[in-house]
């Protein structure tokens, strides 16, 4: 397979690590992302997302159109209107993974339709055994969305089921080299600044796979009594319940509350205690990992974050960063059906598009908000240039 064949030219011409500038215990811990198995992980992901995303539109009965070259209009004429969020970035992306070729606004295949599954898969068991829950999830997203597009079938529905959700606990893990980049970054970004006897907030927690990093990097550090409270927080009643039984035996020493929070509701009716006035800030710091991009108003959720913050306290938030809002990278396709990601109030500054931001966006909205001292961890733009699929990154910006 030319790809395959590709990704080990690539993976044998990747030089040293390079030097993030984060010390010397956080450059030891963040070489894994510079190793064989991530590296080649990501790669086949990647490969492996474009080929799902083709076979969904050849399920969708797009071949014949692709053949003779359509475009995004006539693809999904016979579809429920919100096919066309997900189809304006699936087509694009095909393009850029080059399976399509694009001809003015007409997408059309680009000789026969390659989808050896397999062979990517067999090659990423190869390189970083015991991944195998990722590719089932891209499986899974494949089987249970076509009634997205062929009944209006709401996504949060069909990808969040009980059948799929083994699988998100099972990506949502610091063993998972393709999630674990989010967790550590945003760690390295908290612990930089945790004063004493820190109250720290997680917003969408999920499966607490960040809460365990962090019990572990502070026992083996000695800092794990600087934090007099971790509040652990979702919005899913499933991840709270879940958290509640297992965060204390998972991550031991973190003295935990739990809270259910909703970052798109008025706080002060969330329980999450006193001190909402808007007098002194309830939190040392707020730790969001990928759930930041789904405020329907970013800047009115950031402001209301800052407002729960002591004076000096930190939002530190941990993203999928993009290179250029205009491409799209292969980490969106889950996302593209869910109204949460999809549906936000834009501004042309502050929010130019759904979903993930560009570091230069991100910092803006923070500024605007009223933040200030933002500190990106690594230097996000400089990493991006230095490894081109590189799309991770931490912030801190101080209230
Ligand atoms: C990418 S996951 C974070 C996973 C988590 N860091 C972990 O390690 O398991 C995003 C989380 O945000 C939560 N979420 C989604 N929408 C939310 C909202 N409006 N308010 C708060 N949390 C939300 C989801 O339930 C999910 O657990």
């Amino acid at each position: 397979m030319r790809q395959i064949q590709q990704i080990q030219q690539r993976l044998r011409d990747f030089g040293e690590p390079p030097d993030l500038g984060l010390g010397e215990r956080s450059q030891s811990q963040v070489s894994v992302f510079f190793t064989r198995p991530f590296l080649a992980l990501h790669y086949a992901t990647e490969l492996y997302t474009a080929r799902v995303v083709l076979a969904l539109a050849l399920e969708l009965g797009w071949e014949l159109k692709l053949r003779k070259g359509a475009t995004l209009d006539e693809l999904i004429e016979d579809f429920a209107p919100q096919s066309r969020t997900a189809a304006e970035w699936m087509l694009p992306f095909l393009v850029e993974e080059e399976l399509l070729n694009m001809d003015g606004d007409r997408y059309c295949l680009k000789g026969e339709p390659e989808l050896d599954l397999e062979g990517r898969r067999a090659f990423a068991d190869s390189e970083a055994p015991g991944h195998g829950a990722n590719f089932e999830l891209l499986d899974a997203v494949l089987r249970q969305v076509k009634p997205f597009f062929t009944e209006g079938k709401s996504g949060e529905q069909l990808l969040f089921d009980l059948t799929i959700f083994p699988l998100w606990l099972a990506f949502f893990r610091n063993e998972n080299l393709n999630y674990y980049p989010n967790n550590l970054l945003t760690l390295i970004a908290l612990r930089e600044g945790l004063p004493p006897n820190a109250r720290v907030m997680e917003l969408g927690g999920g499966a607490g796979s960040f809460a365990q990093l962090l019990a572990r990097d502070a026992a083996e550090a000695g800092y794990l009594d600087r934090i007099s409270e971790y509040r652990f927080t979702d919005i899913a009643p499933a991840f709270l319940r879940k958290a509640q039984r297992d965060l204390r035996e998972k991550a031991p020493g973190l003295p935990f509350t739990f809270s259910g929070l909703d970052i798109n509701k008025p706080f002060d009716c969330q329980n999450l205690g006193g001190g909402l006035d808007g007098s002194d800030g309830l939190f040392d710091a707020i730790v969001g990992i990928n759930v930041l991009h789904v405020a329907t108003d970013l800047q009115d959720v950031l402001r209301r974050l800052r407002g729960l913050l002591k004076p000096g306290g930190r939002l530190i938030l941990g993203e999928c960063m993009k290179p250029d809002l205009a491409r799209p990278i292969y980490m969106e396709f889950f996302f593209k059906f869910v109204k949460s990601f999809t549906e936000v109030t834009l501004d042309p500054d502050l929010r130019p598009c759904s979903g993930f931001l560009t570091p230069e966006v991100w910092e803006k909205a923070l500024l605007a908000a009223g933040f200030s001292r933002i500190k990106q961890v690594p230097d996000i733009r400089s990493v991006m240039e230095a490894c081109p699929t590189f799309y991770v990154g931490a912030m801190a910006a101080e209230a």
